[in-house]
């Protein structure tokens, strides 16, 4: 079973973080949803205290939806609200897909519901190997600089935090993820079949995905609130959390 924390009493909610990072992103959230909600925070397979995907098979976002499911039945959850952040936001919909009797509610915290364009597919592959040789902070190096908007004091201490959860990701968690996520397929098509209510939150000065990303999955989606979270980066959980916390504090309050 998956690595995880839960916190507070209530209907279930999930929060599910970014590439390649950990349950603490949430930190803020958790603290300020647990006194009404039941929230479990994992890591994702190969990611925090988790185990990576079985080898033997191809990783895929599905296998990580998979287990989370096995999480859910595990803490003998049956139905949960799912947050996602980014790869995050992949796992929800593809847990959503997989078990949509299961979702409540969906949030999407500047991710996408698009597939990778061929450079980018080709780019993980390459990123996939070089990290082999290289470790996490190939990773590190290239991901800092897109992460946090452009008007984070450099002095924030949410840089060196964020790397250090970075760094010490296992390779083999690493690989995956990116293998996983080169494959995921264009959930575009899908997304109007999701009809429970749904957050897509984005920051205006996310750099590692476009917010009209999430402009474009709100429009598709036929229950969506769009919050685009002013000088918030792709790490708004971070960068603002009283606001990502208000967004999801009323996305709950319209599931339950
Ligand atoms: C993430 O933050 O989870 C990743 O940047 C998502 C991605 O690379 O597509």
């Amino acid at each position: 079973m998956l690595a995880f924390k839960e916190a507070g009493t209530g209907p279930a909610v999930l929060l599910l973080h970014g590439f390649p990072l950990d349950h603490t992103i949430w930190e803020n959230q958790v603290r300020h949803l647990a006194e009404d909600y039941r929230v479990i925070t994992p890591d994702l397979p190969g990611m925090g205290g988790s185990h990576p995907l079985p080898s033997a098979e191809l990783p895929n976002l599905t296998a990580m939806a998979e287990e989370v499911l096995g999480l859910m039945d595990g803490r003998k959850v049956g139905m949960a609200a799912a947050a996602g952040h980014s790869m995050g936001g992949y796992v929800a919909l593809a847990l959503q897909q997989l078990a949509p009797d299961r979702v409540t509610g969906l949030a999407m915290v500047g991710s996408q519901a698009a597939p990778d364009t061929p450079e980018a597919r080709q780019s993980r592959f390459a990123t996939a190997r070089a990290v082999r040789e290289q470790g996490a902070r190939l990773v590190a190096e290239s991901m800092l600089p897109k992460l946090f908007a452009p008007s984070l004091p450099p002095d924030s201490p949410l840089r060196a935090r964020v790397e250090r959860i970075i760094r010490r990701t296992s390779v083999d968690g690493i690989r995956g993820a990116l293998l996983s996520m080169a494959d995921r397929p264009d959930m575009t098509p899908y997304l109007p079949s999701i009809t429970v209510p749904t957050l897509v939150l984005t920051g205006d000065e996310d750099r590692a995905i476009p917010p009209e990303r999430s402009e474009t999955m709100a429009a598709a989606l036929p229950n969506a609130t769009l919050v685009i979270v002013k000088g918030a980066g792709h790490m708004p959980m971070l960068e603002a959390p009283e606001e990502v916390n208000r967004a999801l504090e009323e996305w709950l309050a319209s599931v339950y």
